[in-house]
This record gives C-alpha cells, structure tokens and sequence, in this order.
C-alpha cells in the first residue's frame, strides 16, 4: 500500500512520486491550504493539500485527527522559512494527488503529545498509548535488548527452551496463581514463579546449555517494579561454579549495554559481600551512585547512659549505626522531623542527629538533643569514625539490626534523592557470600534467603544440621544503580544435601517428597553440577529507558492492585464455568 515510510523522507526524494500510508498526526488549515503531519512507524511528514484539487481538498477538510490515510503525491522542497530542523523529513513536504481515507477515528481520549496524561486513561487505552513515540521507542529498545541477549548466549552454544506454564508451585517466596483443574476436579495447576525447578531439569536432562525469556507469576505486593506477570531472561549451565556463570553473564551485560546504549560498563564488575553490603549501606542491593554510608558505632556505645543507644548496642541482634550527610547542617529542625516521620515507617523510634559546626572544639561545636547523654571521649570517637567535618550531620540509628538497616538503608536514598547526591553512569555490583538461610520472625523458622535448591558454600555445609543460621550460600545478585536485576546461585545437585536443607527449612520428608519428589527423583539419575541466574527483564529494559516504572516498558501491564484495565481483567465468570469446575464461591460476587 505505500512506497516508502513517512519517516523515511528528506530532500534526496524531491520530485519523486510517493505512496504513503499512516495516521493524521496533526491538521492545520492555513487560508486556504491544508497541511496534515502524517505519522507512521518511522516517523512524520507534511502532507499539503491544495485548493486547486477541489475533490481532494473538500475530502481534507473533513480529516480529523487520527484518521488512517493512504496518500499518493510529490515530494517537494518547502517553501523559504517552513523549514523544520527538529524533523528529518523537515526539508521537505509532499503535495498531495491523491488521497484515500482508510479509515475514521473518534475523538481522543486524550492527546498522543499531551506530556501529563494519567496513567489510569493511558492503561485503559493502551492501544492509543503505545501510538506515542516514547512508547514505541520503549518498545523498540526492548525488542533490541532481547534480541541482543539472545544473540550472545546463541554465540555460546546456549539453546532456547519453553518450559510449562500450567504446573506445580514452584517457591520463589511469593504467593502463586493457581489454576483450577477441571479434569481433575479439587486439583489445581500454579503458574510458576519462575522456571527454576524446570531448568535444573534440563542439566539432568544433559543440555547443559539453556536460557529463555519466561514469564513468570506472583501474587505479591506490587510496586513501580514488581509486576504480578513480568519477564526472566532466564539461564542455567552444567559443569561450572561461580566464577563461570558470573564472568559469562557480566560479559553479556557489558555486551548487551555497548550495543544497544553504546554504554561501557565497567570490566570486571566489583563484588561485594553481603555483610559488608548490609554493614555499609543497610541493603543487599546498595545504589554505588550514592556516595552516603553507615558506620558501625555500637562498640562505642556499650556505657552510654542513654538507654535508646546502649540497649541495642549491648544486645546480640542490635545494631548502633551512624549515617554522616556531608554539609548537613544546614537541614532545618523541620526537615530533619521529615525524616524521622521517613525512617518511622520502617519501624525506627527516632531519628537522633548531631549537627557538627566546628570539630575542632569538641562538645562546644556540636549541636544535638543527646549530647548530654554522651561522655566527651565517646564524641570524639564518633567524630574521627564519621570522618565528620564541619558542616556536617550525623543520624543515628539504634535497634535491632533490621530496623536499623532498613531505616538508614532508605534514609541513605532518600538524602541522595533529595539533595541530589547521585552520582551519574552506570554502577553494577555482584553481592556474594549470602546467607542460606534467614530467621523469619513471623513463622519463628529458618525461611530460604534465595531458594531451597541453592547449593551451601562447601566450607560451611557441616553446619547445615548443627547451625544452619550460620551457613553461607553459592548465590550471587546482581545489583545495578540500586536495583535488583538479577540473582541466581549454583545449585544443590545431591538429593542427599538437597534433603538436608528441606529438613533445615522445616519440610518433612514427607512434604519434600510431595512437593518436589520429582526433583529429589532427578537428582538420583546422574545430575550434573549445575548452576545459573534469571534477570528480571523489565528492570533492565526500564533502566535501560530511564522509566520510572517498569509497566512503562510491558507492552499490556496491569496495575498497581493487579488488574488490567483495558480488558477488565480479573472478571467474573459464568455460572457453568464455576460449576464445570466444582467451585462454588461463598457469596456471589458483583460486578462492579
Ligand atoms: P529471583 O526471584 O531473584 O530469582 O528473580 C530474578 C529477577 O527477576 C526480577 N523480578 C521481578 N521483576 C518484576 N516483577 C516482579 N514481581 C519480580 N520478581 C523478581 C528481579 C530478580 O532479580 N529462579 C531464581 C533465579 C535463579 O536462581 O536462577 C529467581 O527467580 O530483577
Ligand atoms: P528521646 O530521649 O526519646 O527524646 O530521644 C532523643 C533523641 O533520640 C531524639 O532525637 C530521637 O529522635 C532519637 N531516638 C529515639 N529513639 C531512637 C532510635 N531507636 N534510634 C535512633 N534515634 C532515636
């Protein structure tokens, strides 16, 4: 239907004859002229529609915008100062002889140019959102992305491989999305959290080479991202360790962001521990662009009288922790109550500080509400270990140490965010050396940290049944600016260690063999070692972007509370569905 792109256009096709097809961007009535903006996938150009031609000038006049044209005309130079340098086809326009309205469009929900359209109308017609040139160029960043990754993992020999949808709970730590099973009525299917347990399969099952781009499912709470339907690059690889899977992968990340973002990342990626991470940023998924850090003071503060810092500081699980904002001081007493309303919602009690004037003089050139809790050679301590100098702030946090983390880890953030202390490029960081295990307080047991199928660290496996909260696991993340992008780990391949850890995590033989007696079964015929990582590929495409969110990279996403507002997705269903499925809800449920 056309012979060449709108966007395709400039001044080496004047005089040619052109057919194109498209939407009607924007029309302007000019005295006596009409010029539409015509927009296809590459791009706009002006079409002119003269009064001389009196059929098609009347047609024009009735185009709105939106309209689906096919045009046939000649290219011609524009006219002295209409010149548009922002648009490649801004030399020229196209005088039209010929014009077909393909088809008409009611008015807008909203403009596609409009900059603060609401995300609610955006989502309910996402179909008109995706026609907005971000959304294509997000769209196309992704496919490149995806298409690059796939190349470089098919230049090492790995093989795409599908694995179910419809199948067995497979635990990633969120809630599942279950399935009804009308065949077998009472039994349900669970769309799997990620293909983990499929891709150990594949090693059993000799590829010792596999990657996909999955989709996974979890019911969890949703944030700008987290989706309850999102995307792994997933990878898996027999016969390797760490070392393997991370310089293989880092390399992918390094090849992936030259190509598509003409980016370097750094080679190699630092790592760093989990301890040290926690210990120095409050989080296992520090942001490196911030350049705020936590100090450990507790050691300092064991004989203080002020009960707030030396109850944590002298019991096992708490943590004293400083937080130094370089030239802080200058904070007002009402931002500074802004951040101790912050840090409450991590559970902190409070949020002491010390304004630091002049270090020089001690006591005297401190500013603080609990100075005189503190001796002088205490001061002087936290001084020199903040490295404060004058002009600075200290916070504090006292607790147990979770708290303690959590609340200066988002605090660390938010100073950056606020002040604007972020550094620019692009700061990847391996965290290794994580726990196996960790102590969930809520279900007084041992939860996995990453998954029950990751292998322990061989110097610490003979304290799975002694010690399992002291157990270091084969696991690796991948942080990049904050984010989580990645993780994975190499993984239990004996089903006798494999039992260990079930049993460390409170799951009985009897629980092991029903949820995951296939597992147990596979790893008794030959398993290979094996290990691999899943990447969360809509993180790295909305980094990639610079979205806020990452439904701003998913072409059809849902909402915050999971639902899709373009298809009214979850929706009620017929009686005779329920009823072919033996359920019966406990009261009907409308529509709304
Ligand atoms: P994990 O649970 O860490 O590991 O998931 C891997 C990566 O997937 C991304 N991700 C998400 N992205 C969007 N919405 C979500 N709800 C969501 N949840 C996770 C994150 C995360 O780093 N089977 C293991 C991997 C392995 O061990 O190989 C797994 O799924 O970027
Ligand atoms: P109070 O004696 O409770 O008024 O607290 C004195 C100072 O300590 C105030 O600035 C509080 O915000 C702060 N504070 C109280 N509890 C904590 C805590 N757990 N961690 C850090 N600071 C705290």
């Amino acid at each position: 239907m056309r012979s060449i792109y709108c966007g395709q256009l400039n001044a080496d096709h004047i005089d040619q004859s052109v057919e194109l097809c498209g939407w009607v961007h924007r029309r302007r009535d000019h005295g006596g002229v009409i010029f539409v903006d015509l927009r296809d996938r590459k791009g706009l150009v002006q079409v002119v529609f003269d009064p001389d031609d009196a059929a098609i000038f009347t047609a024009a006049e009735h185009l709105r915008g939106e309209y689906v044209l096919q045009i046939s005309g000649k290219v011609r130079h524009r006219p002295e100062g209409t010149v548009n340098p922002q648009l490649p086809s801004g030399e020229i326009e196209v005088l039209v002889k010929g014009l077909s309205i393909l088809n008409r469009s009611d008015a807008l929900p909203f403009q596609l140019d409009e900059a603060d359209v609401g995300e609610e109308v955006r989502l309910r017609h996402r179909y008109l959102d995706l026609r907005r040139d971000t959304m294509q160029k997000n769209m196309r960043l992704r496919h490149a992305l995806t298409r690059n990754l796939r190349r470089y993992l098919e230049d090492r020999e790995f093989i795409e491989i599908e694995t179910p949808v419809l199948t067995k709970s497979t635990p990633e730590g969120a809630r599942d999305y279950l399935v009804p099973s009308r065949t077998h009525l009472g039994h349900f299917f669970a769309l799997p959290q990620s293909p983990q347990l499929f891709k150990q399969l594949l090693m059993v099952a000799g590829f010792e080479r596999y990657f996909q781009i999955a989709r996974c499912f979890r019911d969890e709470d949703l944030r700008a991202d987290r989706q309850p339907e999102f995307t792994q690059l997933d990878v898996e690889m027999s016969f390797v360790d760490e070392e393997d899977v991370m310089s293989l992968m880092e390399g992918m990340l390094r090849d992936v962001f030259k190509n598509v973002l003409e980016v370097a990342l750094p080679d190699p990626f630092p790592r760093m521990s989990y301890a040290e991470a926690i210990s120095r940023y409050g989080s296992d998924r520090p942001d490196l662009r911030n350049p705020l850090e936590l100090v450990d003071v507790g050691d300092l503060m064991a004989a203080v009288e002020f009960k707030v810092f030396a109850g944590p500081a002298n019991s096992p699980g708490g943590r004293v922790a400083a937080l130094r904002l370089p030239q802080g001081s200058a904070l007002s007493r009402q931002a500074i109550d802004g951040y101790t309303d912050f840090v409450a919602q991590y559970g902190a009690k409070g949020l002491a500080y010390i304004k630091v004037n002049e270090v020089a003089k001690g006591r005297e050139g401190l500013q603080s509400p609990i100075l005189k809790f503190l001796p002088d050679d205490v001061i002087a301590s936290i001084m020199g270990r903040c490295a404060a100098e004058d002009g600075d702030l200290v916070f504090f946090g006292a607790d147990k140490a979770r708290i303690v983390n959590d609340a200066l880890g988002a605090l660390r953030d938010r100073l950056a965010a606020d002040l604007g202390l972020l550094k620019e490029g692009w700061w990847p960081l391996w965290v290794v050396e994580f726990p196996m295990f960790e102590y969930d307080e809520k279900a007084k047991r041992l939860q996995a940290l990453h998954h029950p199928f990751t292998a322990p660290a061989d110097s610490s496996v003979d304290r799975l049944d002694s010690d399992p909260a002291e157990v270091l696991s084969r696991a690796y993340d991948i942080v990049l600016n904050g984010s989580e992008i990645g993780g994975g780990s190499i993984r239990i391949h004996q089903s006798g260690i494999q039992q260990k850890v079930f049993a460390a995590l409170g799951i009985d033989a009897q629980e092991a063999r029903q949820k995951f007696g296939f597992l147990l079964d596979a790893l008794k015929y030959g398993a290979p070692p094996h290990g691999g990582i899943a990447f969360g590929l809509d993180r790295i495409a909305a980094m990639m972007t610079g979205v806020a969110s990452i439904r701003d990279v998913i072409a059809f996403p849902k909402t915050q509370k999971a639902s899709c507002l373009m298809t009214e997705a979850p929706s009620v269903v017929d009686d005779t569905q329920l009823r072919d499925l033996n359920i019966k809800l406990r009261k009907p449920i409308k529509d709304d």
